[in-house]
């Protein structure tokens, strides 16, 4: 393997991995990392390119109007490509991430009063993010069938009051759901009624799997766009997390108050910015390659969770990398995340951060090379079989 050749994701190993010492391989000492949404296939390649760029021409400044309009151009065009949304450049603004978008959100389009509400399990910050703003959160678990989760639409709208906010994340990590255009109008239903606000999460979005297809909440119906602010980036499907820019997609309504929103503007950082730009408009031929390799990874994990953790439940996810694996029929004793480090040597995600239903479960991230991902989960099964 010579510098110039295209690495193939399954030569990457766990000992280059710990070398470059990212957050997921550096957190917890010699334990494999299969927690973070973080991929371990590198960079795309017109993406590499633009950041030698940025760097040689040494554009180390604030970010420049001219990028602004770019990137937001870029990202009109590519949910118009993909998800055929369509989206005016002016509804557009830029964050330094989808957290960021969120906090934004309940500063300035929330009542002090309104609740959140959550479907369980839910992304870990969004157990604690509404607190912080002052908001009370309310969790509402999904139901699980035999081979999906579904919104428990009654008890969303036992919970509902008037102006509270739903968060919505889709697809939904932890579980890797895809919500379908039916679903996606019921809930508008249920918000409108209570006049109520969606913060939309479509982070994961370009990372639909075994031909999901991703609808984006603000196309389902003019109530739902009105009423929803869509927070997104390049930064998952692409794997851009620290250099800080994602999109917000507002609605007229918002847009009048988004002169707040200057003062946030100010943390999105250029190599983000640049690099966004370059996923969306050149990154479609490296997410295609991606999604195909996850694919495979997903059926060799179904297939691996039956030999070596018979019993536990994995509904096979639609989207994104991230796969939730309720081990609670595995009778470990205490949190399953800490046993599978302790024995395992293997660090996943606690099931319990993602709300109350989720204390048997742990999340594991199988955006990793092949034969690593295999060595993720052969060692929870020798850690479950010398206890
Ligand atoms: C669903 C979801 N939302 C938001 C984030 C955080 O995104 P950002 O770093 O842009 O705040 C993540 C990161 O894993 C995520 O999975």
């Amino acid at each position: 393997m010579t510098a110039q050749q295209p690495v193939r994701f399954d030569d990457i190993t766990a000992e280059d991995l710990f070398r470059l010492g990212g957050s997921k391989w550096s957190r917890h000492g010699d334990a494999l990392g299969a927690f973070v949404a973080e991929m371990d296939f590198g960079l795309a390649e017109p993406i590499k390119r633009v950041l030698h760029q940025m760097v040689d021409d040494g554009l180390s400044g604030y970010i420049s109007p001219a990028w602004d309009e770019q990137l937001k151009q870029a990202t009109v065009d590519f949910v118009g490509r993909r998800y055929g949304w369509q989206v005016d450049t002016r509804n557009v603004l830029s964050a330094p991430d989808v957290l960021t978008g969120m906090l934004i959100t309940m500063r300035h389009h929330l009542k002090p009063e309104a609740r959140v509400i959550l479907p369980t399990p839910a992304y870990m910050p969004f157990m604690f993010l509404p607190q912080m703003a002052g908001h009370e959160l309310v969790q509402v678990p999904m139901l699980r069938t035999a081979d999906n989760w579904e919104l428990d639409f009654d008890a969303i709208e036992d919970a509902f009051e008037e102006g509270d906010m739903f968060v919505l994340c889709n697809p939904h990590n932890p579980i890797g759901k895809v919500y379908t255009r039916d679903e996606l109008a019921r809930l508008a239903q249920i918000v409108e009624k209570y006049h109520g606000r969606v913060f939309n999460d479509e982070i994961h979005a370009p990372l639909t799997l075994n031909g999901a297809t991703h609808v984006p909440y603000p196309s389902v119906s003019d109530e739902a766009a009105a009423h929803s602010l869509t927070a997104m980036s390049a930064s998952k499907a692409w794997n851009l997390a620290g250099y800080k820019c994602a999109q917000l997609v507002l609605n007229d309504e918002d847009l009048k108050t988004s002169k707040k929103f200057a003062f946030d503007l100010h943390g999105t950082a250029t190599p983000g910015m640049l690099s966004n730009i370059v996923a969306f408009n050149e990154g479609e031929p490296w997410l295609e390659e991606v999604i195909t390799y996850l694919e495979g990874n997903q059926q060799r994990l179904l297939e691996l969770v039956a030999e070596e953790l018979p019993g536990a439940v994995f509904v096979p996810n639609q989207g994104t990398y991230l796969a939730w694996l309720d081990v609670e029929a595995l009778g470990i004793e205490g949190r399953p995340s800490d046993f599978f480090l302790r024995q395992g040597r293997v660090a996943l995600t606690d099931g319990g951060a993602c709300g109350d239903v989720g204390k048997h479960s742990v999340r594991l991230n199988f955006g990793t090379p092949r034969p690593v991902l295999e060595q993720v989960v052969r060692r929870m099964g020798a850690a479950l079989r010398n206890r």
